[in-house]
């Protein structure tokens, strides 16, 4: 199974119905041509996740997201609020949900009419989009409910032998998804979908506050699951010294933001105590600790500001298979 950095290869195993790992900014995505379904579905089955779970579609341009959207069905001030944070925001980590083109497939949508929309700062995945015809929908390339992969590595020890190749843009620059964010015509706002490597407070200063959906999108929506990003070991969160008292006698894996607190394996993300260089490191720790020979996972809460809102986020869902069993 090719890792590469050749563009050109990706974007003909595209154009012929492949499915290829690219790069992102974020993390590493599992990419089809978005009008294409039955490549689209491969990525389902790829990745073994259920096929009621729509995908973002990555495009290159405001003018090709606008392509893929219509927002012509919304109010005048609401057009240009979505515009006005494409220009502000992208390229980067954020995903807009606007209403969908009927030309985007139901596979892709789930059959919502609408679709969710980002432009990828990260310059291979431009070029890639650059060359094609078309736009990428790609759901992170992690097995369904396993961590998101931050390196081309990573992509290949999980996916590597159901992908037809792995596009290698090195270390993922901001390490935690996209925020999601979307106009919901129902309440008449803007709502948070999933928070992630746009700060909130930075999309609430272009537009005004943006509360967290009350609505699920779908029946279940994995980025949005309880139980998701999951290691196999469990995870449990909380002030770490009392954590490590609790579970005194067992091999124990800590994450935290800049203290060492000196457990059999220690992941600390920040020394300097910066939330984007944690985020940065928050899969690829939980992926050591997962694969160490500790027997659990302790993380601490993190500010809950700028990334250390997506951190906290990721966190609890990892911890939230552990919580269900006790
Ligand atoms: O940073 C990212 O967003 C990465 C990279 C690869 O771009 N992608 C990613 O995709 O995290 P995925 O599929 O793992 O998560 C996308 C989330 C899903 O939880 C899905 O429910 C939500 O986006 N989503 C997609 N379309 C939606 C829509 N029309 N309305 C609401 N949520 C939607
Ligand atoms: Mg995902």
């Amino acid at each position: 199974m090719p890792i590469g950095t050749d563009i050109n290869q990706a974007a003909e195993l595209l154009r012929t119905g492949g499915i290829v790992a690219i790069p992102t900014e974020t993390v590493y995505g599992l990419a089809a041509n978005a009008f294409n379904p039955e490549a689209v579905l491969k990525i389902f089955q790829a990745k073994q996740r259920p096929s009621f779970d729509p995908l973002i579609v990555h495009v290159h341009s405001v003018e090709q997201a606008l392509d893929v959207t219509d927002t012509a069905q919304l109010a005048p001030e609401v057009q240009a609020q979505a515009k006005a944070l494409m220009q502000r925001f992208w390229p980067g980590p954020l995903t807009l949900v606007l209403p969908k083109d009927p030309r985007v497939p139901d596979l892709v949508t789930s059959g919502l009419d609408t679709v969710a929309v980002r432009m990828p700062a990260h310059p291979m995945a431009l070029a890639l989009l650059q060359k094609l015809e078309f736009p990428l929908s790609a759901p992170s390339a992690n097995p369904f409910g396993y961590i998101s992969p931050t390196t081309a590595q990573h992509v290949q020890d999980q996916l590597g032998d159901r992908v037809d190749y792995i596009l290698d843009g090195g270390p993922c620059s901001v390490g935690v998804e996209s925020t999601i964010i979307g106009y919901d015509a129902e309440s008449g706002r803007w709502v948070l979908y999933r928070p992630g490597g746009t700060p909130l407070e930075a999309v609430e200063a272009a537009i005004g506050s943006v509360p967290a959906a009350r609505k699920k999108v779908m029946p279940v929506s994995p980025g949005t699951l309880e139980s998701h990003y999951a290691p196999r070991k469990p995870v449990f969160i909380g002030p770490i010294p009392k954590l490590m008292q609790r579970h005194a006698g067992r091999r124990i894996g800590v994450i935290s933001l800049h203290t060492n607190h000196g457990a059999a394996i220690n992941q600390v993300l920040s020394p300097e105590g910066d939330l984007a260089e944690a985020a940065r490191h928050l899969f690829s720790a939980l992926r050591t600790l997962d694969n160490s020979d500790v027997e659990l996972i302790l993380a601490e809460e993190f500010p809950p500001e700028g990334l250390g809102t997506a951190i906290n986020d990721r966190l609890r869902r990892a911890a939230a298979g552990a919580r269900e069993q006790g």
